[in-house]
């Protein structure tokens, strides 16, 4: 007898490395009752039938339609929750402008707990119903509501990693919106990693805290070498912005003499559990610096085209071993969806391959072999995800977390176009990467437990 706690029988698609895909087909996936996958049985198997026999029709066996697969949930890593409440608005400005014209005046509404819970709440949800299944996202500089997105992501079922926003520069940040100063910053930060922390042991799927310093020209030098020290105490993840636009880039330059990537390492910032979105301005050192010390990069392509003035040089940064994952960037890049930043991973690529590119760097070293193609992007949003975070997520595999989205292709209203019975499955794969929409998510399932469902 199989000690399991369900069995799902169906066809999956799962990264079998960066650029590979793996067809598990018919297969049968025993989860264990913490939420991982125990074991996968193949058709080939002679126990297959035996089990089939033994629980088909008992409750807990869960066989996919005709026209329905598994794929990994998401990982989303990194995304601004408060932005949700002005996502698809006030992408006319430059990065900096835009921050002290929509978002630092939205962000501070976030002292009202209300105000957070309604965008939270909303926003939780639209992302599950859109296949992620873990985000790693930034809240506000308020810890209150900061933790209040924690729990909503444990009363909703996803896998949350929540930042408490650290911003106490007065010359950047508007007297409206910052931390009080540096002592304040460090020790609200504290409070917030505790109480995550205490909060996480409530749950199956795990939220966890996050230092974030929003990004170093908002932090004063002693705020960085706090929260430096607070990650290493704690152990917990890092996360910030690091050499996004031209403009930061040469702020970090001017103020250090030093680039971001090798400023935020001496402040003890750089690590296994640490993800820096953007990165599109990293240098050579800079990317050694990446691999060396485990650090990811949270690559957020819908952003990048609207604010960054540069592409990410996605497929030299992968082939030197970066642990790369995909961001929704939210409100900089307008889709909740992984789906759309997985498309425009793939066209920003061949943007750059055809050099269309405007960073310097891209220029000075040419950007030949640069196209992905949506194998590597699926491998963004899932496995690469999940690694850039050292959890098991992102993989329909043995020992993983039975985090996936079942994708129904024959929904009422956009049914893709799959006419030969015999397709192959490697090409529905391929449309269902270019054509899911919301409506074809038919349900979505964190840690062994189903989270939604259409
Ligand atoms: N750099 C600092 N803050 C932000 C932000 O909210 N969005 C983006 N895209 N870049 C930033
Ligand atoms: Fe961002």
């Amino acid at each position: 007898m199989i000690n399991y706690s369900y069995i799902f029988q169906g066809t999956a698609f799962t990264s079998k490395s960066v650029n590979e895909i793996t067809i598990y087909k018919d297969y049968l996936f025993l989860v264990d009752e913490d939420g991982f996958i125990q074991e996968l049985v193949s058709p080939k198997d002679e126990r297959y039938s035996l089990i089939v026999d033994e629980c088909a029709g008992r409750e807990n066996f869960y066989r996919l339609k005709e026209g329905q697969y598994f794929l990994p949930g998401f990982v989303d890593l990194h995304i601004h929750a408060p932005q949700w409440a002005q996502n698809g608005t006030a992408l006319d400005l430059p990065l900096y402008d835009w921050l002290h014209t929509y978002t630092f005046p939205l962000e501070a509404k976030f002292a009202n707990a209300d105000f957070a819970k309604e965008v939270y709440e909303d926003l939780v949800s639209t992302l599950l119903a859109n296949g992620t299944t873990t985000a790693l996202y930034y809240a506000t500089i308020h810890k209150e509501s900061s933790y209040l997105l924690a729990e909503i992501c444990a009363n909703l079922g996803q896998r949350g990693l929540v930042g408490k926003v650290v911003a106490d520069d007065p010359e950047q940040n508007p007297d409206y919106y910052r931390d009080e100063d540096a002592k304040t910053a460090l020790l609200d930060t504290e409070e917030f990693i505790l109480a995550v922390n205490e909060l996480n042991e409530t749950t199956k799927q795990g939220v966890y805290p996050v230092v974030t310093p929003r990004f170093i020209p908002s932090c004063s030098d002693d705020v960085l070498k706090g929260l430096g020290e607070l990650a290493a105490k704690y152990n917990t993840h890092v996360q910030s912005h690091c050499s996004e636009s031209d403009w930061e880039h040469q702020y970090v330059k001017e103020r250090f003499g030093n680039n971001d990537a090798y400023s935020l390492h001496e402040f003890g910032l750089l690590g296994e559990k640490s993800v820096m979105a953007h990165c599109n301005h990293l240098e050579e050192e800079d990317v050694d610096l990446f691999v060396k010390t485990g650090t990811a990069i949270g690559h957020c392509p819908l952003s990048n085209a609207y604010f960054a003035n540069g592409v990410l040089p996605l497929a030299r940064f992968l082939s030197k071993g970066v642990e790369i994952g995909l961001g929704t960037d939210i409100s900089a890049g307008a889709s909740p969806s992984l789906y759309d930043n997985a498309k425009q991973a793939v066209v920003s690529s061949r943007m750059l391959e055809d050099g269309v590119d405007t960073s310097l760097l891209a220029e000075q070293r040419g950007v030949k072999n640069s196209r992905i193609t949506i194998n590597e992007a699926f491998y963004l949003a899932t496995a690469g995800g999940g690694e850039s975070l050292s959890l098991p997520v992102g993989r329909i595999e043995k020992g993983y977390a039975w985090d996936i989205q079942i994708v129904d292709t024959k929904v009422v209203g956009n049914r893709l176009p799959i006419f030969d019975l015999n397709e192959e499955l490697y090409d529905i794969f391929q449309k269902i990467m270019y054509l899911v929409k919301p409506e074809n998510i038919k349900e979505v399932w964190v840690q062994g437990e189903k989270v939604h469902s259409r």
